[in-house]
Parts: structure tokens; C-alpha cells; sequence
């Protein structure tokens, strides 16, 4: 039978409007889904560039400005993939038009920014999802499943960094293609909204909501040229962020992000310990857990180091012969298919845009409480 067709606009063709064209493509290959997503178009103001990448990936057609995207009719679902400073009016225009959206991260520049963006989809009533792709790692999965079903018991710490270097050159400007990161404008902010965002998604999501923060943050280079302006202008982003957080559940956390640990690329880790054992993962080794389980037998009783790519671990049915690795493309394959999944079964796929301005009350109230140096509550999503 046939298929239906997803027809599907891509906004950005950087580095997201590769994994995301790349998700899309493979998700059907090795996932049984009811639609076929098809590259429709590919949207970026360079003409092009845009033909160029539209020729490499196999999309029908491009366009330049994105208000003309909406507004074609043989689209199905707008895919947000530039930067932060775009996500908000793309999103609410495109669920005006009555189109399904998926947006990266961070949903909006502030909580107030998402809140309109989660707003406008609820009106619509169309599909909505915030691509946090680290959740489908298959081992962050199955962390997040051994939380759920108890097997650490009590959970007492969440621990999370999330470390690069690339930023730590006193010459680098800020501003324009491939350095908009470093410009508060656009992005909103440093290291809180980028990398610790993802942090945050992940821990709400395995270890419930956060209630209060305390944080502080530190912009290392004061000035750097703009690459639009070519003047000297103030640094506004976080260089470093770092919090302390308490759980509704009672546990008790830390999260750290900068662009100044030399030597770091994107070290992603997060380590729950409970009652019952523990658990750490480690993007860089990203398809092992370490599980250390208190009821071992005693004088065996240690750390274990998972390989998880054994049929029955998250999602690895679908790809190669146990033992066998994937790695950090395939999880936003795992997403699309996901998303689309939640179209077949009528049950939405997280994270939603709701879980997404989750994410941004936290990040507002560690900027609000850096600024402030009192502890601050997160709002909560109603
Ligand atoms: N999920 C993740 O792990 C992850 C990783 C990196 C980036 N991101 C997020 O993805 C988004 C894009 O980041 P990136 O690293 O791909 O950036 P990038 O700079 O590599 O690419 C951005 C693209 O958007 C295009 N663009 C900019 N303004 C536009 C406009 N008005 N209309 C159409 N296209 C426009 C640029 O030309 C470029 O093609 C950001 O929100 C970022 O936070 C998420």
C-alpha cells in the first residue's frame, strides 16, 4: 500500500540541516512508519548554497525566505534548524498556517519566547517537537527507563557537565555565519542556553522537575569585533555557567557548562546516584553505561561498563547485529521516526514544546539567579 506523504520544508541548511536531512532520510529505511517523509524543500537566504545543498540531499526545491515556505501549500511540516533568534516567529507563523513544527533547541531565546511558540501549536492543535536528540541515545534511554521502573531506588544526586574549548582565543569574534553562539542577540545566551539546555532537558526528563536554582556565570572575554559591524562590541553571552539545583523529588544536583575547559570538545556526562546503585554516561564512550548495582553480590559488586547494542536495549533492534555501534547521527533518525510514529499512533512524541519551555523556565531562572546570587524558583509549565 502506499504510503502517506510527510512533506516536509527544512529552514537552515548548517550543521542541524545535515543531521536533520539525514534523520528524514534513513528513518524510514530502517523503521517501519506509516509516512514516507519527503524533501520538499530546503530553505536559506543564499540561493546558492541552498541549490547546492538541495542537490546533495535530494530536496524538490528551495527558497529563500521563509515566510514564502508557509505559505506553500504542499508542505506538511516546517523544520526549524537555524538560530535561536528565528525559532520563535517561524514556529508561531507556521502553526498560524496550520502546519506541524519541529524546532531546535533551545525552543525560545527566554521562557517568554517559548511560551507564545507553545501557544500558538496548542491553538492550531498541529504536531510539535523540540529536537533535544541526546534523550535517543539508546543509553541515555535506557537510563531514563532504569530511573522510571525504580531500579535505583531513592534518587539522592544528579550530576551533569557539558564541556568544549572552542571559544577560549582572545581573537575570535562574535557575530555573523558559524559565530552567531557568541552573540546575545541572537542567541540569547552563552553556554546556559546552548549546552546546558541540553543538560536540563535530559535530567527533567529521567529525574522529574526542577524546583530551585542557584547559579553563577562568568563572561571570560569582555569585547570582541562583530562580524557584521567590524567594531569592538561587549561580550553579552555566558562564557561559563554553572548551578546547583534541588528536584521536586528531593534529590540534590549540579550542572556545569563552559567553552573554556582546554582540551574538551563536547564532553557531555551525567551521573544519578540512588539508593539502590548508580548510573553515569559519557557522550564521548556514548554507547556505554556505567551501572553499579548496591545488590550485587558482595565480593563481586562493582562498576559495570554496559556495551549498549544488544537487541534488547533501546531502539538497537532496528540497527546491525549486537555488538555492533551507532553513534550521534543516529539519534536524530531515532527522533524523526519517533515523530512520525506520534502521527500514526496519535500519541505526541516528547520532547513537545511544553517540554521545551520547561527547559527554558530553567535556563531563565539560572540567568535570573546569576544575575541576582539568591536562589530562585523555576516556574512551571501549566
Ligand atoms: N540538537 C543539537 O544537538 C544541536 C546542535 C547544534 C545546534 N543546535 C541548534 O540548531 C540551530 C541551528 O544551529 P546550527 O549549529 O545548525 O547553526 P549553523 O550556523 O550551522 O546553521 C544555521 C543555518 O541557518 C541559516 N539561517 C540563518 N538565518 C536564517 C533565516 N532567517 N532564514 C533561513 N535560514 C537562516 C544559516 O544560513 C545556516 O544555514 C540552533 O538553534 C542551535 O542551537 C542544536
Amino acid at each position: 500500500m502506499a504510503k502517506k506523504k510527510l512533506n516536509i520544508a527544512m529552514i537552515g541548511y548548517g550543521f542541524m540541516g545535515r543531521t536533520h536531512s539525514n534523520g528524514f532520510l534513513k528513518a524510514p529505511k530502517f523503521f517501519n512508519l506509516d509516512y514516507e517523509p519527503v524533501l520538499k524543500t530546503i530553505c536559506a537566504r543564499n540561493a546558492e548554497k541552498a541549490q547546492e545543498f538541495a542537490t546533495n540531499w535530494g530536496y524538490e526545491s528551495i527558497e529563500t525566505d521563509w515566510r514564502a515556505v508557509i505559505k506553500r501549500k504542499d508542505i506538511d511540516l516546517i523544520d526549524i534548524a537555524s538560530p535561536n533568534d528565528t525559532h520563535c516567529d517561524i514556529a508561531v507563523e507556521a502553526a498560524k498556517a496550520g502546519k506541524m513544527v519541529m524546532c531546535e533547541k533551545p525552543l525560545g531565546r527566554t521562557g517568554a519566547e517559548a511560551e507564545k511558540m507553545l501557544k500558538a501549536v496548542e491553538k492550531a492543535g498541529v504536531p510539535n517537537m523540540v529536537w533535544y536528540n541526546y534523550r535517543r541515545v539508546p543509553a541515555v534511554t535506557l537510563a531514563k527507563q532504569w530511573v522510571q521502573e525504580g531500579r535505583l531506588g531513592r534518587i539522592f544526586h544528579y550530576r551533569a557537565k557539558f564541556l568544549q574549548d572552542w571559544t577560549m582565543s582572545q581573537d575570535l569574534p562574535q557575530g555573523g555565519q558559524g559565530l552567531w553562539r557568541l552573540d546575545a542577540k541572537v542567541a540569547g545566551s552563552g553556554v546556559t542556553g546552548d549546552l546546558l539546555a541540553h543538560c536540563i532537558d535530559t535530567a527533567l526528563w529521567i529525574n522529574g522537575n526542577i524546583g530551585s536554582v542557584t547559579a553563577t556565570t562568568e563572561t571570560f572575554i569582555k569585547e570582541r569585533k562583530h562580524v557584521l559591524t567590524g567594531k569592538m562590541e561587549k561580550v553579552k553571552i555566558d562564557d561559563a555557567s554553572l548551578f546547583l539545583a534541588r528536584f521536586d523529588n528531593g534529590s540534590l544536583a549540579t550542572f556545569e557548562s563552559t567553552r573554556y575547559a582546554r582540551g574538551h570538545k563536547a564532553l557531555y556526562t551525567f551521573e544519578i546516584n540512588g539508593e539502590n546503585g548508580s548510573l553515569m554516561w559519557d557522550l564521548h564512550d556514548l554507547h556505554r553505561l556505567q551501572y553499579f548495582n548496591y545488590k550485587d553480590e558482595g565480593p563481586t559488586r562493582g562498576w559495570r561498563s554496559i556495551h549498549i547494542t544488544d537487541g534488547d536495549h533501546p531502539y538497537m533492534d532496528h540497527w546491525w547485529v549486537p555488538g555492533l555501534q551507532i553513534g550521534y547521527e543516529h539519534t536524530f533518525v531515532h527522533q524523526a521516526a519517533d515523530f512520525i510514529q506520534g502521527l500514526s499512533s496519535g500519541k505526541p512524541a516528547s520532547p513537545t514544546f511544553k517540554d521545551g519551555l520547561a527547559t527554558d523556565y530553567v535556563t531563565d531562572a539560572v540567568l535570573a539567579s546569576a544575575k541576582s546570587g539568591r536562589w530562585v524558583n523555576v516556574k512551571k509549565t501549566k
